[in-house]
């Protein structure tokens, strides 16, 4: 059956940008049922709407009354996507009310609703948007930070729409994750929480055209940012040399070298509930930075040697900022990645422990895996002592899967429980992935 999206739309220039979103949606195979406000029609008109989503298209409850439309949208829908969401819509959603279709399907879904604003800066920071914006992450709702660049006049800030591609990425996995009967459709477990995740690969320049670099595609790492944001977590993605675009809702700062990327981690996670380090960091750098190009001297003599020097490790620096800020008993959760072409438990260990992080995932480079593949298999060592293997599949499952590992860690840090005792308790689990989701749910009844 094919999902069952109800498209919100506020009565915003952005509207237009949401029929590439509903075209995107509709070609996925989800049957959309578009709801626009009354003004949201001043800018897209009904006809369009209509052509593209094949569904009717009404703003009131009024036409159809023998179906209740204004009970009915919401109940059925398997997710409901405001874009753009206004700031007198977010008001009326948060304020309860129910005086045209949209709102009132909003009040009537169960499913995962997901908001993504777009309004002038000022509109955006405003105490009351933003209180109405707290309010709807509070009950449940994914509220995407706008993104930031050129606003309808000459003016730019926040308040941009994400792009409507980022928008898809994030409403298909809202539609795909988790397995039924193990995860409540409303599951925002990182909801209110700050995380940190690093992508891509660093750079070390030896001269202006010259660098040492990996082959990192940060697509990990942007699987884990949008994961996150889909699980309502706020995020700051720390990117070095990636040429994807910004998921929907991130804050995303981006960065060349090791260095940079040292400075712009330990700011972000200073406040940070959990850092994943997804990027793959040079451990050394060239100690000169040549100020011209090298060039051959003609002579045929092999050249100067290039000196390395160790770059700071910042996986290690966070945890030992962590253990001299332990009496605040505020645990941050640090998560390592490791691609390796040795994947022997004892190595994975020995790193773990060398790095002094709560988990390393471990994964596989070659064999297809790794680098600019989208999909990835690892296995995941934590502190413990447990080992969670995860198949092969697409990043962003991976990525999931360490969420919910990063949130166990989260609440286990509170409540530190033994995992035997949790296995007795539920009888009759199937290992692996799901058992993790289980487990994670059951610990936060
Ligand atoms: O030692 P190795 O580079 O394999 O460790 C990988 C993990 O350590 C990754 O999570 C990477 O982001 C992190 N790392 C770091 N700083 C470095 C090198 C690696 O945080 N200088």
């Amino acid at each position: 059956m094919p999902a069952r999206v109800v498209l919100g739309v506020g009565a915003g220039i952005a509207a237009y940008k949401a029929c590439e979103l509903l075209r995107l949606l509709t070609e996925s195979g989800s049957r959309v049922r578009v709801v626009p406000t009354a003004d949201a029609l001043r800018f897209v008109g009904e006809v369009t709407w209509a052509a593209l989503s094949g569904e009717p298209v009404t703003t009131q409850p009024w036409t159809g009354v023998e179906d209740v439309p204004h009970v009915r949208l919401g109940q059925e829908a398997d997710l409901v996507v405001v874009a753009p969401a206004t700031a007198d819509l977010m008001a009326r959603a948060a304020a309860g009310m129910a005086d045209d279709l949209l709102t009132a399907t909003l009040l009537t879904a169960r499913c995962p609703v997901l908001f993504a604003p777009a309004m002038h800066t000022e509109m955006w920071e405003h105490p009351a948007t933003q209180a109405n914006v707290a309010l709807l992450r509070h009950r449940g709702a994914i509220v995407l930070d706008p993104a930031v660049g050129r606003l309808t006049g000459k003016d730019s800030g926040a308040g941009r729409l994400p792009e409507p591609a980022e928008i898809f990425a994030l409403a298909t996995h809202l539609l795909t994750r988790g397995h039924p009967g193990t995860r409540p459709a409303r599951d925002n477990d990182l909801a209110g929480r700050r995380v940190v995740v690093s992508a891509g690969g660093t750079r070390e320049e030896i001269d202006p055209v010259r660098f040492i670099g990996n082959w990192s595609s940060g697509l990990q790492g942007y699987a884990l940012a949008r994961t996150a944001i889909a699980r309502g977590a706020e995020v700051t993605l720390v990117a070095a040399n990636v040429s994807l675009s910004d998921p929907a809702g991130a804050k995303v700062v981006r960065v060349t070298s090791a260095r940079e990327m040292h400075d712009a981690v330990m700011a972000a996670a200073a406040t940070a509930a959990a850092v994943v380090m997804a990027a793959a960091v040079a451990d050394y750098r060239p100690a000169t930075r040549h100020q011209a190009k090298l060039k051959k001297d003609g002579t045929g003599q092999a050249p100067e040697p290039i000196h390395l020097v160790e770059n700071p490790d910042i996986l290690a620096a966070l945890a030992t900022r962590r253990t001299a800020a332990s009496k605040t008993g505020n645990e941050q959760v640090l998560v390592g990645f490791a691609a390796e072409t040795d994947t022997s438990p004892q190595a994975a260990k020995a790193k773990l422990a060398r790095k002094g992080c709560d988990l390393l995932v471990v994964n596989p480079v070659g064999n297809g895996l790794g680098f600019g593949t989208a999909d990835n298999e690892a296995v995941v060592y934590r502190a413990d002592g447990s080992v969670t293997e995860i198949p092969r599949g697409p990043k962003e499952a991976l990525a999931d899967v360490v969420w919910d590992l990063v949130a166990c860690n989260l609440k286990l840090s509170v409540t530190p429980v033994n995992p035997d005792k949790i296995h007795r308790k539920l009888p009759g689990l199937i290992e692996g992935v799901s058992t993790w989701r289980v487990v994670c749910s059951h610990l936060s009844r």
